[in-house]
């Protein structure tokens, strides 16, 4: 088995159909660009069925696309199935994504069918798919909570009805990652063809454990993740596909798996998908949030100066961000405001340490976080004293 982890962007599918207003074909295609420039395998950008509008941006994105293949889903339905292929068929490699739910609660409420006709539908489905495209995904909705028996015999009849990737979605963020990482583990021992087909996944987070459980299903022979940039996504979203690539590259020895992403680009990438998204990124996510290579406390200050290895795990420039910061707060000692002044062009001879040490900490207590232009006044207003 490779131990290449494709990544499957799905921001354009499942994290836009979560926002309050629709991104323009325009901005979905920056996205999209972006996204092709961070390498990103596969990208799902839509639900060609659901409107024309859907339609043409598929199209448009389609057309624009070189370097990673381009997806778009449809239900179990040869509706669908035509739409989305209709709006693939400009691209250069494309990917027909078709699912159908499978636990028992969505055969039964949703559907209101027996299980067998569901298979039934979704092995029709896989095979019309297969007259566009010989790159057919097939997702069981809700696998997570799939009766594993169930599980086991729809995705044998999809992958020989022709299903290239046959996706495991934990549609609903109900797993554990012990229980998710099993159900995988399960599918491989249990289907006999299941080396003819790559395994997905596709976890959201209403528990927070998306990213913890795509990894497990890695470790179980998963080697596709579906994820989105910001983990934008349905309610609580989907697995964040910032934190799932640099969890593969900073631990790759441990889970010995990696993926082809240009990491140096995530951190672009994730700022457009929130500005153009309408979407702040909270200050403290991991990978991106504006506080995740930012240090406040004196003694990882004094830490970081010394070497960056002692807070920082990863390096800021390694997700294309230029460098750390070290907050300068009351907890920052001496030698930060040295560094500092020394950053912003003053030698020793220019200020005395202890006096301007000593108005910094005044002005620290009474207004939290000093900046650059802080420290200039500060330096002004001693030096006028003198
Ligand atoms: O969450 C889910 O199950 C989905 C499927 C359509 C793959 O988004
Ligand atoms: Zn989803």
């Amino acid at each position: 088995m490779t131990d290449q982890v494709m990544i499957f962007d799905t921001t354009l599918r499942d994290g836009e159909q979560a926002l309050a207003a629709s991104l323009t074909v325009n901005e979905k295609l920056q996205i999209a660009l972006a996204l092709e420039k961070l390498g990103v395998d596969i990208m799902e950008v839509g639900f060609p069925v659901s409107s024309p509008g859907d339609f043409e941006s598929v199209r448009t994105i389609a057309s624009h696309i070189k370097d990673s293949r381009v997806c778009a889903l449809s239900r179990a339905l040869p509706g669908d199935i035509d739409a989305a292929g209709q709006a693939l068929n400009i691209a250069e490699a494309f990917r027909i994504h078709t699912f159908i739910s499978t636990s028992d609660v969505h055969v039964q409420s949703k559907l209101r069918r027996s299980f067998d006709d569901v298979l039934e539908m979704g092995v029709k489905a896989v095979k019309h798919a297969r007259r566009y495209t010989d790159d057919v995904e097939f997702s069981c909705e809700d696998a997570g909570r799939t009766p594993i028996d169930n599980l086991c015999r729809m995705v044998e009849a999809a992958i020989k009805a022709g299903a290239t990737t046959v996706n495991i979605p934990d549609t609903v963020g109900y797993t554990l990652p012990s229980e998710f990482g099993g159900i995988i583990q399960q599918l491989f021992n249990r289907v006999p063809n299941i080396d003819q087909a790559i395994i997905s996944v596709h976890c959201h987070d209403d528990l927070g454990m998306s990213v913890a459980n795509s990894l497990t299903a890695v470790a179980f022979g998963a080697r596709q993740i579906e994820c989105t940039i910001n983990g934008i996504g349905e309610r609580a979203g989907n697995t964040s596909l910032e934190e799932v690539v640099m969890a593969l590259k900073t631990r790759s020895e441990l889970l010995k798996a990696h993926t082809r992403i240009n990491t140096q680009e995530i951190y672009r990438t994730s700022q457009l998908v929130s500005r153009l998204c309408n979407m702040p990124v909270q200050s403290n996510k991991a990978i991106v949030g504006a506080n995740a290579f930012s240090h406040s406390s004196g003694i990882h200050q004094d830490g970081m100066l010394k070497n960056q290895n002692t807070y920082e795990i990863m390096t800021p420039d390694s997700i294309g961000l230029p460098q750390n910061i070290l907050n300068l707060t009351s907890r920052s000692g001496r030698h930060v405001i040295k560094h500092r002044m020394s950053e912003l062009g003053y030698s020793e001879d220019d200020y005395n340490l202890n006096e301007l040490y000593e108005s910094f900490l005044e002005l620290a207590d009474r207004k939290g976080q000093v900046f650059d232009y802080d420290l200039e006044a500060l330096l002004f207003f001693n030096n006028q004293r003198q």
